[in-house]
C-alpha cells in the first residue's frame, strides 16, 4: 500500500492506495480515522453496493462500527438537493451524530452528494472517500470539492470539504465497464498536459495495457495522479489560483454536457473533447505547436477517447455557456490553454471570435 498526503494544515489527510484495501476499510478508519462515532453512514448506489457493499460492511462492522447504508439513483440525477435532503432524513432516522463519518463508496457522484451531505449535516460531520471508478480514484475523490447539481447548470450548489482520508482499493477498477476506464483515462491525460511531460510519455507507452485495465499499472497512473492533484490542492485549496489549472478540458467539456443534458457523454468523454478543442484553440492563439496538439489528439484516439465535437454541437450556444461557467469571472471568457507539454496558462478575456472559429470548424 503507498500513502500520500494532501497538506493542508489541520485539514491534511492520507491518500491511501493499493490493493485489496476494502476488505481492511474498517481499520484505516480505526488507524488513521480521528475521533470517529462507531456508527457510520454508508452512501452508495445499487451497481456498487451490490458489489462492493457487503465486503465494505464486514470490515467496518469486524473492527466495531455499526453501518447505515443509504442507496442513491445510480445516475447524475443523484446529485440533487432532492437527494440530499432524503440522505439527511435517513442521517437523521439513524441517529447520527457530529463524529459520525459519512463514508461514500462509489463513483464522482457518490462521492460529490455524500461529500455535500457530510459538509453540510450538522454543520459537518467526518467524510471518508471510497471511490470505485477510475476518474473518482485519479480526481475526484481527492480535493475537498463537494456538490449538487442545479437546473441551471453542473456543480452549482456546493462547497470546499476535505475527507478525512481517501481509502483507493484499484482491485474495484476489475469490475468497472470499460467505456468507464477510458473515461477516467481522459482525467490520466490532462494530468500529463498540464503537469508532468513524462507522465505523458509513460501513459502513451502503455496505453493498450491501460485500456486493458493492468492492475499494476492502473495502481501507477492512480499513484501519480493524485500525488499530482495533491500537490496542485495543497497549494490552493480553493481555487483561488493555481488549482484552476486542474480545469484544463473542463471549459468546453462542461459546455458539451449542459448542452446535451449529461447524458450522451460521460465527464471523462467530454473532457477529453474539451482538452482536444482547448488544445485546437491555443493553436488558433499561437499558443502551442501542431506538433504537440496532433500527438495529445492521437493520444486520446488510442485510448478510444472522442476528439471532435459532438455532430449537434452549436458552437454559439456553447460559447454562451462558457462565458457563463463559474470558473469565469464577470462574465470573462476565461480558458486553461496548454503552452507545452506538462505547462499550461490560465488565459483571461479570450478574444470571442476565435473561439467561437475554433468551435464550429469542430
Ligand atoms: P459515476 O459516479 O456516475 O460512476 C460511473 C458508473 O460506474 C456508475 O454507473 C456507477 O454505478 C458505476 N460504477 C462505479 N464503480 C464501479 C465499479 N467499481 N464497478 C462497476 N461499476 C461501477 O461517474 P464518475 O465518472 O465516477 O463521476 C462523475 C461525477 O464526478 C460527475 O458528477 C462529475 O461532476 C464529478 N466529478 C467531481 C470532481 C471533483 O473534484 N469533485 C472531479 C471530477 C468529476
Ligand atoms: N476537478 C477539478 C478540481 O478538483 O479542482
Amino acid at each position: 500500500m503507498a500513502t500520500l498526503t494532501v497538506s493542508l494544515g489541520e485539514r491534511s489527510y492520507p491518500i491511501l492506495i493499493g490493493e485489496g484495501l476494502l476488505p481492511r476499510l474498517g481499520e484505516h478508519l480505526r488507524e488513521k480515522g480521528r475521533n470517529l462515532s462507531r456508527g457510520t453512514f454508508l452512501v452508495s448506489n445499487p451497481t456498487v453496493f451490490s458489489l462492493y457493499g457487503p465486503v465494505a460492511e464486514g470490515a467496518l462492522q469486524a473492527q466495531e462500527f455499526s453501518v447505515t447504508p443509504c442507496l442513491v439513483e445510480d445516475s447524475e440525477k443523484a446529485k440533487s438537493l432532492d437527494w440530499a435532503a432524503r440522505l439527511y432524513d435517513a442521517a437523521i432516522e439513524a441517529g447520527l451524530d457530529r463524529r459520525s463519518p459519512i463514508i461514500a463508496l462509489g463513483g464522482g457522484v457518490v462521492g460529490d452528494l455524500a461529500g455535500f451531505v457530510a459538509a453540510t449535516y450538522m454543520r459537518g460531520v467526518p467524510f471518508i472517500q471510497v471511490p470505485t471508478t477510475l476518474l473518482a480514484q485519479v480526481d475526484a475523490s481527492v480535493g475537498g470539492k463537494v456538490a449538487v447539481d442545479h437546473p441551471r447548470g453542473k456543480n452549482l450548489i456546493g462547497a470546499f470539504y476535505q475527507p478525512q482520508m481517501v481509502v483507493i482499493d484499484v482491485n474495484t477498477l476489475q469490475s468497472l465497464p470499460a467505456r468507464q476506464v477510458r473515461a477516467g483515462l481522459a482525467e490520466v491525460v490532462k494530468y500529463g498536459v498540464i503537469w508532468d511531460a513524462d507522465f505523458l510519455d509513460f501513459v502513451e507507452t502503455n496505453a493498450a495495457r491501460l485500456l486493458n485495465g493492468e492492475l499494476f499499472l492502473m495502481q501507477q497512473v492512480v499513484h501519480r495522479s493524485c500525488a499530482i492533484k495533491a500537490q496542485v490542492v495543497s497549494q490552493d485549496e480553493r481555487e483561488s489560483g493555481p488549482r484552476a489549472i486542474l480545469n484544463f478540458g473542463h471549459t468546453v467539456g462542461h459546455a458539451i454536457e449542459t448542452l446535451t443534458g449529461y447524458s450522451s457523454y460521460h465527464h471523462g468523454e467530454a473532457v477529453a473533447m474539451g482538452m482536444a478543442a482547448e488544445g485546437r484553440i491555443a493553436r488558433a492563439l499561437g499558443l502551442w505547436s501542431g506538433e504537440e496538439q496532433s500527438r495529445l489528439e492521437k493520444l486520446l484516439i488510442a485510448l478510444q477517447l472522442p476528439v471532435s465535437l459532438p455532430p449537434s454541437f452549436a458552437a454559439k450556444e456553447a460559447l454562451a455557456v462558457m462565458v457563463r461557467d463559474k470558473k469565469a469571472t464577470e462574465q470573462r471568457l476565461t480558458l486553461v490553454l496548454p503552452k507545452h507539454f506538462g505547462e499550461v496558462t490560465v488565459y483571461r478575456d479570450l478574444p470571442a471570435e476565435t473561439v467561437l472559429q475554433v468551435l464550429e470548424a469542430r
